[in-house]
């Protein structure tokens, strides 16, 4: 019996990429390039694809959309994130479109708090100056930061991760108040201290962190105007998309002390990021790792493919968009 075939838009963790070659007859990319939304549908003409993995730097447009032949089933991104593809233009055309939430929850959790001490503590100026040789001894004043220790951090987006993050953020003293569409049930909330306005929120958020979705709603949302909102000093984190914030304005908080330190994982037009930021000391830069631990991916990778296989079998998929 012939089987299903399967377009591999990158490489996989090598696990996930065994299991793909076992079940499915894959046209994979070897060389790993980033594939234009085109080409993305030319090979999947070329192969008959019944179904297409991709990843978050994959642009599925309604025009890649339209170009799909009419053997493609399923597109499933190898990510939570989704804003990368035309939900409505793929569903439009009978094919269904999955991602892959909870299984990176606990990462990217973990990544937020990374970034949110290494901001607070001030750990790239600490790591530059012992590797450039120009660390002189220890001294009472040197690279002070700030405590989390009864800090207020605000949430913006308490799905899955910022609820996660707020789990962390609590062993570490910290006072938790979120902004989110729907107020949670106080067994989700435990005790964080829910703001109905975004306003509200960055106006008591000594440290803020966003753990929302990139949406046409949320894209460009923390504007100037918005960061001023901030208590003077604040610390910035970003784990979620780099397109809601808007770099011009970032910067601006971050010279000013405005903001007094960010740690940031992702950007606007990745991997371009604007080049500001990497000249001030008081930001802690991540390429996109928040998910990024070997048993993350794998379970990633796995989560799209029993996405797929379902999908191919005529059964619900486990996590559809
Ligand atoms: C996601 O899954 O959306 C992560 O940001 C990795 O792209």
């Amino acid at each position: 019996m012939s089987r299903f075939r399967l377009l591999l838009t990158r490489r996989l963790p090598p696990d996930v990429e065994a299991r793909a070659q076992r079940d499915y007859d894959t046209l994979p990319n070897p060389e790993d390039t980033l594939l234009s939304p085109q080409e993305i549908a030319a090979c999947a003409s070329s192969h008959c694809a019944d179904g297409i993995l991709v990843c978050a730097g994959d642009r599925i447009t309604a025009e890649a959309v339209a170009q799909l032949p009419a053997s493609v089933k399923v597109i499933a991104t190898f990510s939570v994130g989704y804003e990368h593809l035309d939900v409505a233009a793929i569903k439009a055309r009978g094919i269904v479109a999955t991602n892959t939430p909870d299984v990176l929850t606990e990462a990217t959790a973990d990544t937020a708090l990374l970034l949110l001490l290494a901001a607070a503590r001030r750990a790239h100026e600490g790591n530059k100056l012992v590797r450039d040789g120009a660390w002189r001894g220890w001294h009472t004043t040197m690279l002070l930061g700030s405590d989390p220790k009864d800090k207020q951090l605000g949430i913006y987006g308490m799905g899955r991760i910022g609820q996660a993050v707020a789990q962390r953020a609590r062993a570490f003293g910290m006072r938790i108040h979120y902004h989110n569409r729907r107020r949670l049930p106080p067994e989700q909330e435990l005790g964080a201290v829910y703001h109905d306005t975004l306003e509200s929120l960055l106006q008591t958020s000594d440290f803020f962190s966003i753990n929302a979705p990139s949406t046409p709603e949320t894209r460009g949302l923390f504007n100037a105007e918005k960061l001023a909102l901030l208590p003077r000093g604040a610390i910035f984190v970003n784990t979620a998309r780099g397109d809601m914030v808007v770099d011009e304005a970032l910067l601006a908080a971050l010279k000013s002390g405005q903001i007094r330190a960010a740690g940031l994982d992702v950007f606007a037009g990745e991997p371009n990021l604007h080049p500001g930021y990497a000249a001030l000391d008081n930001v802690f830069l991540l390429p996109h790792v928040g998910s990024a631990t070997e048993e993350t991916r794998d379970a990633m990778g796995f989560a799209a493919l029993d996405n797929i296989d379902a999908v191919l079998a005529g059964r619900a998929p486990p996590s559809p968009l």
